[in-house]
């Protein structure tokens, strides 16, 4: 049985009054179009693809187009949320990580598959994974494990309000104390001064 994790992702973005969400890695984008249109919630959407943007724009979201592998400033935002996305920034996630923290004012929310194919050596299976979430700039072969997961989050063990299993067991995820000073993503073409 599958658990499609983005009701338990959105969960924390469900805060009192209106909420500047921004999805980093936002895809087609499952978390806007399936759990945030409802809410009382002003999105961006960030990608490396275009079409994925084009669609963000079509349910109604903004949308913004980024390589985050640069270390450009992120727009700043109440929470800043990034589900199923994380490994693209293997080996070293922590310089992302602390462009989140800085651009979230209340919360950062990352969600990061802990069980998967792509990272078993030589499978066929692994080499088909990594194929399909070529970005557009190389095959993906690396992923997390809980513990490389726990293991790379741990300098910023200080923000962490609560580590949550999700999606049945397949997924980890990590509510974080942004470090932010008010902004909103009203700045996201200017970028966010606290980067
Ligand atoms: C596995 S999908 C996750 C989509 C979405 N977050 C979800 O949960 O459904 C990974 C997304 O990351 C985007 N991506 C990968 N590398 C990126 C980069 N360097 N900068 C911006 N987006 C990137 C891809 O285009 C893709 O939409």
């Amino acid at each position: 049985m599958s658990f499609p994790p983005h009701n338990e992702i959105g969960a924390p973005l469900a805060a009192p009054g209106l909420a500047y969400v921004v999805e980093l890695c936002c895809g087609p984008p499952v978390l806007y179009r399936m759990y945030l249109r409802t809410k009382d919630v002003d999105y961006l959407g960030i990608d490396i693809n275009e079409g994925f943007l084009r669609e963000v724009e079509r349910c109604g979201g903004r949308a913004l187009r980024r390589d985050l592998r640069t270390a450009d400033p992120l727009p700043g935002g109440d929470f800043v949320v990034m589900p199923g996305s994380l490994y693209h920034f293997l080996p070293d996630p922590a310089p992302l990580v602390r462009r989140m923290l800085r651009a979230a004012t209340r919360e950062v929310v990352i969600a990061e598959p802990v069980r998967n194919v792509a990272g078993a050596r030589w499978s066929a299976l692994s080499r088909l994974a990594a194929r399909l979430t070529n970005p557009g700039y190389g095959e993906q072969f690396l992923r997390f494990t809980e513990a490389t997961l726990e293991a790379h989050l741990a300098p910023f063990e200080d923000r962490i309000i609560e580590t949550v299993v999700i999606a049945g067991g397949r997924e980890v995820m990590y509510v974080l104390r942004g470090a932010g000073a008010v902004a909103s993503i009203a700045d996201a073409s200017a970028g966010n001064p606290n980067a």
